[in-house]
């Protein structure tokens, strides 16, 4: 394998070294080219290149592998927990029993959150995007630990463990509060003795005097959801919250930013379009082929298909597709919108406007029928995918923490506006 590449601009060339990652990955460490060349490279969108070396996920988006720390998705999915996986993203590594028991307990007690964050909520005007509260609500929740906000490297890093327990512990108090306060129902606290994700569907769903049961095994198949949304290498919202923490920034308010990068409709919101698209085609009475018909036109997306890096069926939808019949048949229920979703699917993958485009369901084309199953208004699904990244966005802001040597993330750009020109004063234009 070559060390180096050369790059020969004009009668110059310049050689660079290779890269080669864990898994064969091959990059040009292109970073003196500018120095040297006085060229930068050019490359919107990012879609070739490497913003970084990582050591916790790795997807092979040919072949439709997802590994965390090494482990596939199938077999964390299969024998995991979303807390072990809380665990392994963060810590590079299987939890030994005592410290996994530490650290769930740390959890467990962690979900209260100060009883004057309830008034932040009083804030946010009715109809309120749960979104909007949960971004606001994060970086509101650091004000409530400074110690462990400081904006200080070092001293941020020091209370890391503290500040990674309360996030994942609170993100789930925080979304439910936003839920219930739209809705004007009142806060339900959180219960000591429930799993994650149960403690979760208790604070979403229970009232005063009617404790939410969860007789159909929700409670894992929630779990589940939230294990397959945990990191995805360097997405839109992910590379956010390194960006963010790239200028020193803390883990609470880069957190933050990353649940404003993941509401848009290309990147987690698409679990909610996908939904509304799927509602569209059954409210028209087509079958799907006037819709697959606008997507090959560019009128309009297939909402919770192709993605950036998978060019094969993303694993994660396959778990999620199988999952779906799983929780509708413990629910005793049938949901017409899971036919279209199929039949969508199927078309689609026998076009070849899909095919030759590698464009495959991705996670978020399920996921939407698995929630609304579970009783999850529309308005929460990109909020529980926040949930689920939330320690993909801690183990990434870690990493970025302690870089011995990080630099800030500022990327150049090609200006294409006018050349310099003089000013003209107001009554001359
Ligand atoms: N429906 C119809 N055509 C599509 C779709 C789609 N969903 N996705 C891509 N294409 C076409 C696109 O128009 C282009 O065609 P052409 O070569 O003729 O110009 C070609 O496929 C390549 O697409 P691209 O836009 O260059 O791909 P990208 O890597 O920039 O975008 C994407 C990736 C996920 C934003 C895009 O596939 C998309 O918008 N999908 C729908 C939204 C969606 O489901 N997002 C969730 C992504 S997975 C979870 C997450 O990370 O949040």
């Amino acid at each position: 394998m070559e060390k180096t590449a050369t790059i020969q601009i004009g009668d110059r060339s310049y050689e660079y070294p290779v890269i080669v990652g864990t898994e064969n990955e091959k990059a040009i460490d292109i970073r003196k080219l500018r120095s040297d060349s006085g060229y930068i490279s050019y490359d919107d969108g990012y879609a070739n290149t490497g913003s970084c070396t990582s050591d916790i996920t790795y997807v092979d988006g040919e072949k439709g592998i997802l590994r965390h720390r090494g482990y596939s998705i199938e077999q964390l999915s299969e024998s995991s927990s979303f807390m072990e996986m809380v665990w392994l993203l963060i810590y590079g590594e299987l939890p030994r029993k005592a410290d996994f028991d530490e650290f769930r307990e740390k959890v467990r007690r962690g979900a209260h959150v100060h009883e004057d964050l309830k008034h932040h909520y009083l804030g946010f005007p009715p109809r309120s995007h749960p979104m909007a509260i949960l971004s606001s609500m994060l970086n509101a929740l650091g004000c409530y630990y400074p110690e462990m906000a400081t904006n200080n490297r070092e001293t941020d890093l020091e209370r890391f463990d503290e500040a990674a327990a309360v996030l994942v512990s609170k993100v789930r108090t925080l979304a439910a509060m936003a839920y219930r306060n739209d809705r004007g129902l009142p806060y339900i606290y959180p219960r000591k003795d429930l799993r994650y994700s149960e403690n979760f569907l208790h604070m979403m769903f229970s009232e005063p005097y009617n404790e939410f049961t969860d007789i159909h095994g929700l409670g894992h198949a929630l779990d589940l959801f939230f294990l397959l949304h945990a990191d995805h290498e360097q997405n839109c919202s992910t590379s956010t919250v390194r960006m963010v923490a790239s200028g020193g920034a803390n883990l609470f308010a880069s957190v933050s930013a990353g649940v404003s990068a993941l509401w848009g409709p290309l990147h987690g919101g698409a679990n909610t379009a996908v939904i509304q698209m799927l509602e569209e085609i059954r409210d028209s009475g087509d079958d799907g082929t006037r819709f697959i018909e606008m997507a090959k036109s560019g009128k309009s997306l297939m909402m919770g298909f192709g993605h950036r890096v998978y060019k094969n069926y993303d694993p994660r939808a396959k778990i999620l597709g199988n999952m779906t019949d799983k929780v509708l048949a413990s629910l005793g229920k049938k949901d017409p919108l899971l036919d279209i979703a199929r039949r969508l699917e199927e078309a689609a993958l026998n076009d070849d406007y899909f095919i030759s485009r590698k464009l495959y369901p991705n996670v978020d084309f399920y996921s939407g029928i698995i929630l609304k199953a579970i009783g999850i208004p529309m308005e929460m699904f990109t909020v529980m995918f926040a949930i689920g990244r939330m320690p993909g966005w801690i183990a990434n802001w870690k990493e970025i923490a302690e870089a011995p040597k990080g630099k800030i993330h500022r990327p150049r750009q090609i200006y294409m506006g006018k050349s310099e020109r003089d000013y003209i004063p107001i009554e001359n234009r």
